[in-house]
């Protein structure tokens, strides 16, 4: 008989706890949507159509949870912060981001204890995406 050791299987990572790339790309999808309609932030995003955005933000987070690496693989190392020096993000397009997050969030109806774990990343991370004050 095969012995299957404790601890011997992978850990399941978050992004297949919360159900993979669909997930992934029904928040992302989502958040797009909130940003299409706010022409402040929408402004900023330098491309007349979105759906390369939507789709580099959507491979990037499900790589960061634990997914393919096919971000990694068609864009290079993340650099996150570095990636929005050309953009002014400051608090208003901070609170604006976040806006538009925690409106794809909640509609995601994820049970409460992944729920909070997704957002709190998405609060740090875009804290830490700040490079302009006022
Ligand atoms: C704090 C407010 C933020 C603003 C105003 C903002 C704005 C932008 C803009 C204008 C772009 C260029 C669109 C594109 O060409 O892809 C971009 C790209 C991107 N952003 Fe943000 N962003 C914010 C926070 C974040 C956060 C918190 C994350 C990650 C959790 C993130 C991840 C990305 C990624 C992955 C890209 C594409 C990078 C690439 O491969 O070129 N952003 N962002």
């Amino acid at each position: 008989m095969t012995e299957i050791r404790r601890g011997s299987l992978p850990q399941q990572t978050f992004y297949e706890l919360v159900g993979g790339e669909p997930t992934f790309r029904r928040l992302v999808h989502r958040f797009y949507q909130g940003v299409a309609d706010d022409p402040e932030l929408r402004a900023m995003y330098p491309e007349e159509d979105l759906g390369p955005a939507e789709e580099r933000l959507t491979l990037f987070l499900m790589q960061y949870w634990g997914g393919p690496r096919t971000y990694s693989d068609e864009r290079g190392h993340p650099r996150l912060r570095m990636r929005h020096v050309p953009f002014t993000v400051d608090r208003a397009a901070h609170d604006a981001w976040l806006r538009h997050m925690r409106a794809a969030v909640d509609e995601l109806a994820l049970p409460p204890e992944h729920e909070q774990q997704l957002w709190d990343y998405l609060v740090y991370a875009a804290a830490s995406m700040v490079n302009t004050p006022g």
